[in-house]
């Protein structure tokens, strides 16, 4: 079988290498020239862990091919994934021009019958729209089927999830479609829901929705917490602890980002709109996750007073750990609010830079090194909770800082670490940690 995957992003990248780990025939296309010419020569286009190796190793052994060109894509293929991007407009809704742009270009060079597959997360219809693109330019004696298969990935663990997925949805309105799916994934063991199209379709935004809602609670059940003196940690282990509850995305913090969940929320909001049924719980989810993105600079004015001139380490770019993806990071909001503020700004990812830079450009400083955005700061602000942050030891903070002060937006470290080694600490939902009395005196959000 021949298989190509259109688009060589995340979602593109990871499943072209997966599926050739399995032992498939994959080419993978790209409309980007120089990314295409980099994964040619080996080189990943994005960093995710294990990424490198296993790529190199399929394009050694054969089973795994980059080009620019779809007629030597399309042409032949007997499965073909979509997996470009689908941004937001700005009134919220899915931009679908790289979808219809991909399916006109299928059509003008396929040459056999074939499996449409779309991995992009697209609103309900869009599959029947594909198909009746496709189909609509393509002879009579070619036949196509088009399938849904949501794309689950976790970035920055998107290798793992390929092959230890905890589900394989399949929509299609043909039998036969969803029975050569499943063949293809069933040396992965993941368990496959076969469904219609628009319920996989609406799967994909129902799961984003939840995961975003159960973030957004805790979150409000942190703010509270502040208010009260409580905390969020022992408040979601023991209500994580409830099997009807679960303790995963119960940890509070300043917001989720990504390029899924704030654009998949707005999304599934435009849908329900349009279908005039307001969804008005997702709304509010929406709007917590935006007050969340502007605490930590909000707290960081009223722990440090003005913050004009004083050098703010933010630690942390990508919007979670182990991906240089920085796609709608908390880290972004509070580096624009710094700026406005007139602090001066180093930032510290392992990952984010390279793309953080094309955003900021010269207006801020760039580290890969945790010490030296440490060294002299007047603030450090975590945004990311990387291994490198949340492992470092304490005393960096004492020994490289002119006065330790940490803006916590992923609680990364324990309250009575934080207390032995005298540092001054306000992290999300937790009591905050003062390095001496005098300095309490600002601090007007606890009561
Ligand atoms: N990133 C994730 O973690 C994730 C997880 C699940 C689902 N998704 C969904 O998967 C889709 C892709 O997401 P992504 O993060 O991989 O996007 P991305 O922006 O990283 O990659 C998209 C790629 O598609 C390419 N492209 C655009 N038009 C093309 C065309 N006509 N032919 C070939 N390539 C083309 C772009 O150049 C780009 O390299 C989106 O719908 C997204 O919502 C993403």
């Amino acid at each position: 079988m021949k298989i190509t995957v259109a688009g060589a992003g995340y979602v593109g990248l990871i499943t072209s290498i997966g599926l050739a780990e399995m032992g498939q025939q994959v080419t993978c296309i790209d409309v980007q020239e120089e990314k295409i010419a980099d994964l040619q020569q080996g080189k990943p286009s994005i960093y995710e862990p294990g990424l490198e190796s296993l790529l190199q190793k399929n394009i050694r052994n054969g089973n795994l091919t980059f080009t620019v060109n779809p007629s030597q894509a399309y042409s032949g293929a007997d499965i073909i994934f979509i997996a470009v991007g689908t941004p937001e407009l700005p009134d919220g809704s899915a931009d679908l021009k790289y979808i219809f742009v991909a399916a006109h270009t299928i059509a003008h060079h396929l040459n056999q019958d074939a499996l449409i597959c779309t991995k992009s997360t697209v609103p309900v219809g869009t599959n029947h729209l594909i198909h009746d693109i496709i189909s609509g330019r393509i002879p009579p004696s070619i036949k196509i089927d088009v399938v849904s298969n949501p794309e689950f990935l976790r970035e920055g663990a998107g290798l793992f999830d390929f092959f230890h997925g905890d589900r394989i949805v399949l929509g299609t309105d043909n039998p036969e479609a969803a029975s050569i799916m499943e063949q293809l994934y069933l040396p992965l063991k993941i368990p496959i829901i076969k469904t219609d199209i628009k319920s996989a379709e609406l799967i994909k935004y129902a799961a984003n929705a939840f995961l975003a809602a159960k973030i957004s609670f805790i979150n409000e059940i942190a703010n509270i917490c502040e208010k009260v003196g409580a905390n969020v940690d022992e408040v979601a282990y023991a209500i994580g602890q409830d099997k009807r509850i679960g303790s995963p995305f119960l940890q509070a913090g300043i917001g989720y980002g990504g390029s899924c969940f704030p654009k998949d929320t707005k999304a599934l909001v435009q849908i329900a709109g349009n279908l005039e049924h307001p969804f008005e719980l997702l709304e509010a989810v929406i709007k917590v996750n935006n007050r969340q993105h502007h605490l930590p600079v909000l707290k960081a004015k009223e722990i440090a007073g003005p913050l004009r001139g004083k050098k703010t380490a933010v630690l942390g770019l990508a919007f979670k750990p182990d991906t240089d993806d920085i796609r709608e990071a908390a880290s972004l909001t509070i580096i624009r609010e710094l700026q406005l503020e007139g602090a001066r700004i180093i930032a510290y990812d392992p990952a984010g830079v390279p793309n953080t830079r094309k955003i900021f450009g010269d207006s801020i400083k760039y580290t890969e090194d945790l010490k030296e955005a440490l060294q002299d700061a007047d603030l450090a602000i975590i945004a990311t909770e990387w291994d490198q942050i949340k492992h470092a030891p304490l005393n960096i903070f004492t020994d490289y800082m002119k006065q330790p002060v940490i803006i916590d937006g992923r609680n990364c470290y324990s309250l009575s670490d934080i207390e032995k080694h005298g540092i001054t600490y306000l992290s999300v939902g937790r009591p905050p940690v003062f390095a001496s009395a005098a300095i309490q005196k600002p601090w007007k959000l606890f009561g």
